[in-house]
């Protein structure tokens, strides 16, 4: 067993075990069912393409694979089936705080390997980070779950310092606030344009616009508490930057990407704001289809409008991924 492999070992051998799982924190269910979310977002058959690119990209960005990788908010298995087949390191610890996700990401593992790391499953809560050794984890890898943890700079603080040098701390599919508020400011003058156009806005269509417009405003406000909410942030890509600068993390970022673009066949998935917008509304916010046919005609104008200033350039930034590789010496300066 490789060195590194041998003191997370040593470490894991000494953790609590309850229910079948490494314990490192309470088990907290997700607030929104776990099969409900399976069935709108989740991973139907094992999917390689986010873990896939993941490694792609710790490939391309020098990272050092040598020591064990950890996910936090494992969910449905999205991003794990593709870390677990091409992750190079030695171990691969799998975490979510809620048991139930665990369950469905493990059912993935029943099809065939390789898988060169070793799994382990952890109940883990971002909260609690602070408890893992330091300098043990080459990888700590994240898709759509850094919104969901209350104290994003007490959580970057633990991530640096769980890091090895060299190591790098990923997150992809976390929403960027400068694209969702216009989502929801283009959201505003649906209704406007669609009664001026004569259409009789039906009242769930009214209540869709409304929870999507109030949700966006919820997540932007920084002077509410939000201990109780599932989904709490957005984020700034300057200000992640200036955090993990503080704690020796230098950033990359990849506007609009996801782990997914860097695996073969390399076809980035984000086309352009109209269509990222339309399918947010579906998706996300389950628009029904005949609202949605009304926003495509009715709304062309505005939505050509944000494309255009965007033909050649990428943006204007929704989402992207987050590089922040561990460095020796002062970033700051
Ligand atoms: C939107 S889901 C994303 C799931 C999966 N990573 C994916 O890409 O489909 C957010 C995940 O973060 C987890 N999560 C929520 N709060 C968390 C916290 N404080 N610490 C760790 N994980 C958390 C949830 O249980 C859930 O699995």
């Amino acid at each position: 067993m490789p060195p590194d492999s041998a003191s997370f070992q040593a470490w894991v051998d000494d953790l609590p075990k309850s229910h079948g799982w490494l314990q490192l924190s309470p088990e907290r269910a997700y607030a929104h069912a776990e099969d409900g979310y399976d069935a709108q977002y989740g991973v139907f058959a094992p999917e390689e393409e986010e873990g896939q690119g993941l490694c792609a990209l710790l490939a391309t960005h020098g990272v050092d694979t040598r020591g064990p990788a950890l996910e936090i908010g494992c969910g449905t298995g999205r991003l794990t089936y593709g870390l677990a087949r091409h992750y190079p390191g030695p171990d691969f610890l799998i975490t979510d705080p809620s048991p139930t996700f665990l369950r469905l990401t493990q059912k993935l593992f029943e099809s065939a390997g390789p898988y060169p790391a070793r799994q382990q499953f952890a109940v883990l809560n971002a909260d609690d980070l602070g408890l893992l050794p330091p300098d043990m984890f080459s990888l700590i890898a994240m898709r759509s779950t850094l919104h969901h943890i209350l104290k994003v700079e007490e959580f970057i603080a633990a991530c640096a310092r769980t890091l090895r040098p060299g190591g790098a701390l990923l997150m992809g599919a976390e929403p960027c606030e400068s694209g969702y508020i216009l989502m929801a400011a283009v959201a505003q003058s649906i209704a406007p344009t669609l009664e001026a156009a004569g259409v009789e806005l039906r009242p769930e269509w009214r209540k869709l616009l409304k929870v999507f417009t109030d949700t966006v405003k919820f997540y932007c406000r920084r002077d509410i508490d939000k201990t109780t909410a599932e989904d709490k942030h957005l984020f700034r890509v300057e200000e992640l930057g200036e955090l993990g600068a503080e704690h020796g993390l230098r950033l990359r970022f990849f506007p609009n990407a996801t782990f997914a673009d860097y695996a073969p066949p390399l076809l980035p998935e984000f086309e352009n704001f109209s269509v990222f917008f339309l399918n947010y509304l579906q998706y996300c916010m389950l628009f029904d289809l005949e609202f949605l046919k009304l926003i495509r005609r009715h709304m062309k104008a505005q939505l050509k409008y944000l494309d255009d200033c965007y033909r050649s350039h990428v943006g204007p930034v929704l989402t992207g991924v987050f590089l922040l590789k561990k460095v020796n010496g002062n970033i700051l300066t």
